[in-house]
């Protein structure tokens, strides 16, 4: 079977999916909740779902942005993972993830996080490939796009200060900075 020609543009609204998914018992920790790996590797489905479909091809995951679950979701409520492609490069796209988990008996929903996957397409070699160009419809779709450029340069910067800091680090200069850790270094120089 031959597949046809990528158009040049695809709209946002054609890749924007939603996964929902009962969180039953065999879900949960030994606390009780929801493991993190759950609904991290539900993140992982529902951007993958967004992006090949944007795409056109195989995607894989590159990185994962801003992770961070505020509130717990518990066994027995419905959770929802909403995904859009908010921005696409020559053959990366960012994907946009929120979470929300509902509590069918209450009607309770709560928004558990946003994050944002970046994948890259493959092509049958394996090989990074174009992507469409990203259709903006509406105000939201161009905020979305604009804050993803702002959020791969801030990540850029960081990267570079990061990395800096590192090279400088010399642990027998810092060592009053571990004293005021809760450390304690059994080694001798
Ligand atoms: C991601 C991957 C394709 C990049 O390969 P590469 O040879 O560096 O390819 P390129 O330099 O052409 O980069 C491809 C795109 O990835 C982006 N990219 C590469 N590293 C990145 C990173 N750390 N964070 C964000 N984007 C990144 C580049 O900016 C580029 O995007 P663009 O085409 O939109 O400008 C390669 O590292 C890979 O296949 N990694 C494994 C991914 C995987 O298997 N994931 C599953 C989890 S195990």
């Amino acid at each position: 079977m031959t597949s046809s020609p990528l158009p040049d543009f695809r709209p946002v609204s054609y890749s924007r999916v939603t996964l929902t998914e009962l969180m039953i018992p065999s879900y949960a920790n030994f606390g009780g909740k929801i493991h993190g790996g759950i609904l991290l590797s539900l993140m992982d489905k529902v951007a993958y779902a967004a992006a090949s479909k944007h795409a056109g091809t195989y995607c894989v995951t590159v990185s994962v942005d801003g992770v961070n679950f505020l509130q717990p979701v518990e066994v027995g409520e419905l959770v929802s993972l909403l995904a859009s492609v908010n921005y696409v490069g020559r053959t990366s796209l960012l994907v946009g993830i929120k979470v929300i988990a509902e509590d069918v008996r209450t009607g309770t929903v709560k928004h558990t996080n946003t994050s944002y996957f970046t994948m890259v397409a493959k092509d049958d070699d394996g090989k990074p490939t174009p992507v469409p160009g990203l259709q903006l419809d509406t105000p939201e779709d161009a905020r979305r796009f604009l804050e993803a450029i702002k959020r791969r340069e801030f990540n850029a910067e960081h990267r570079r200060e990061f990395d800096n800091a590192l090279t400088s680090l010399a642990v027998e200069h810092q060592l009053p900075l571990l004293e005021k850790e809760r450390c304690r270094i059994t080694y001798r120089t």
